[in-house]
Formats: C-alpha cells, structure tokens, sequence
C-alpha cells in the first residue's frame, strides 16, 4: 500500500509522465485574445495605466463572476472554485478613476521613518511645549491606523478584476503603517513619551469601521477624517517646534492627498450612479460632524494644539483663535471636495460652517 494520498499518487504518476515525454501545453494557447500585448513605457516608468491597454484595460461593470483571484484578463478554467469571499462586485462601490493613478504615485513617493526624518535635530524644547507635542503624537498614533484598518476589512471582499483599486488600497494601509510609527516614534524620542488617549475620537473610530457599506466607510474616512487631517498637517508649520514636525507633517501630508483624491473621485464616480444612497451618505457624513465636534470637549485634543498653534502655555489663547481659522479652512476645504463628488452638504451640515471670532485677529 502506497505511503501517498491519492492525489500525490497521480501528481507522481503525471510527472513521470513527463519524463517520458507525455506533455499538455494546451495553457500555451489558452488566451489567444489576450496574446501579443506590447506596452510602451511613458515618460516616469511603466505605471499600471501603460501596461493595463486594450482588452486588459477594459474593467467590467461588474466583475468576473467566477469568485476567484483569477488576474483579469486571462483565460479562467471551468473547474476554477470560487473563494467565496468577494462580494462587491458592482465596480461602482469601489471604483476610482484615479486608482492606477495614485498607485503608480504611492509606490514611487514611499518614504521611511527610520532615514527620511532629521531625528539628529531633535532638540531639548520648553516642557509645555514638548508635552503638547507628546499629547498630539499620542493623538495622531490612536487614530492613524483606522486608515488602514478601514482599507484592510473592505479588501477581502472586493472582486479582483478591480485590482486597481486594491493595489491602491494596499499602497494606503502602507502609509497609514508609517504614519502611526512615526508619531509614535516622534513623542518618545525627546525626553517626553506618550500622554493620554482619547475616548471621544473612539467614537469617530467606530463610525468608519462600523459603516453599513464600503462607500459611507469611504465617504467618512477618506473625505471627512483624513480630509481634516489634511489640511491640518498643510498647515503644520504652525504645529511644529522643530525641523523634525514639520518633516514629519510634510511626508504625511503627500499621503493623505492621496486618500483623500481617492475618496473624492470613487463618490464622485458611486453617486453619479447611485443617487438612491444620498441620503444614506449625507447621514454618516452627520454622524461624523458630530463626533469630531465632541472632541472640542476633550482637554487632551484640542489644548495641546493651541499651545502649539500658540508657541507656549502662555499664549494657548491666541493659539485658540488660530485654531478657529484653521478650522475654518478644514470646513471650507471639507464642503468643496464634497461638492466635486456631487454632493451639496451645507444645507444639511450638523455643525457651523464658521467659528465666531474667538479673540484678536492674527
Ligand atoms: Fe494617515
Ligand atoms: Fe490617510
């Protein structure tokens, strides 16, 4: 009796086989279709928009139905079994046209926290003002990551003939890897360490991992969250003591833009067909409105900020009034990329489009 499975048995049997000469090479003309693509490089490289042309670049509006990780494009057996996890298979609810655009940029544009920050310019700083940047640190390490969580618990069940946008979604739990590191890098590496949590963006936290679909969970992370996030490391000049935050904020901020780009054009592109979801989307971006205003409640976010935005514990309120413009800003800019994906949020906004004036004019 054999000491092999049977499937063993047979694989050594068509292996001997061979040995004798016994070949298929039927898969040598299984595509004949997809046979003879030449791609030419464009001027930065061979991105994925210079090799995906002609029939490979064609992405269906719903993909393949046979549920595998079969590459587009290519000849698929009968007898393929599907994997059973890929559910979203309207391109639609994950597509962007700027996907392959933005992984060609993600892969080129990755940078490290071990080399690319001057830490040999760390100084000693005021203690107000190290533990300010201590608190934010363990700020921007706490949420970091749900940026990429998000990504990671959506990709399993997005149909593989859309791999444009799961390699950009690949390209962005990277970044977000980077990112927490690095702000936690940053507040134990002078003479500080890490201050206290925060249990109201927990809340914000939950509303992105929680979303009932991919495209609200898009909408919230990529618009809202990370679109604050945006236009806050744009202005970290203010938030940063040293060289090395302002390195920092610029390295994070060329990621962000890129999430960011992302989630406006796959809304963009989701509501131009689903106008049904309006309203589904307008209530997350509500529930979102609302967290992030419960954090004007909490000491341990915004004070540190202002004694940042300030230059000293001295000065937190004149750092409050800057918070109001920046704010400001975040609203701004937050309204106009919704209005590029099509979607009039002003009227409907849970929270003012304005800070009053809250001191002198700076
Ligand atoms: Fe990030
Ligand atoms: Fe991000």
């Amino acid at each position: 009796m054999s000491a092999y499975s049977p499937v063993v048995e047979e694989g050594l049997e068509r292996m001997l086989a061979m040995v004798r000469g016994d070949f298929d090479l039927s898969w040598m003309d299984s595509n004949p279709t997809g046979w003879g693509h030449r791609v030419q490089p464009g001027a930065s490289g061979l991105g994925l928009r210079d090799v995906d042309t002609g029939a490979y670049g064609v992405v269906p509006e719903y993909g393949s139905s046979h549920g595998s990780m079969a590459p587009r494009g290519c000849f698929v057996p009968a007898d393929t079994p599907s994997l059973g996890m890929y559910d979203l298979n309207e391109k639609a609810t994950v597509w962007s046209d700027n996907a392959a655009m933005l992984y060609d940029e993600a892969v080129t544009r990755q940078w490290n926290s071990v080399t690319d920050v001057p830490w040999h310019k760390l100084q000693k700083l005021p203690d107000d003002i190290e533990k300010a940047v201590c608190q934010m640190c363990t700020n921007f390490t706490e949420v970091e990551f749900v940026a990429g969580d998000m990504p990671a618990k959506w990709l399993c069940h997005i149909n593989h003939d859309f791999h444009e946008v799961k390699l950009f979604l690949a390209t962005q739990i990277m970044d977000e890897a980077r990112h927490m590191d690095v702000f936690r890098k940053r507040a134990l590496a002078n003479g500080g360490g890490l201050l206290m949590a925060s249990p109201g963006n927990e809340a914000l936290l939950a509303a992105i991992l929680q979303a009932p679909n991919y495209t609200t969970a898009s909408a919230l992370m990529h618009i809202f969250g990370e679109g604050f996030i945006l236009t806050l490391f744009r202005a970290g000049e203010f938030l940063a003591p040293t060289e090395v935050e302002k390195t920092i904020f610029r390295l994070c901020m060329q990621d962000e833009a890129r999430h960011v780009a992302y989630g406006v054009k796959h809304l963009q592109y989701f509501v131009a067909r689903h106008p049904e979801m309006m309203e589904e989307i307008h209530h997350i971006l509500g529930l979102g409105e609302e967290a992030i205003f419960r954090l004007t409640l909490e000491p341990q976010t915004l004070e540190p900020r202002a004694i940042l935005a300030g230059k000293g514990v001295e000065n937190i309120q004149l750092g409050m009034t800057r918070l109001a413009f920046l704010y400001n800003k975040q609203i701004t800019e937050y309204l106009q990329r919704l209005k590029i994906a099509g979607i009039d949020r002003l009227p409907r906004m849970k929270i003012p489009a304005e800070l009053p004036a809250l001191g002198p004019e700076v």
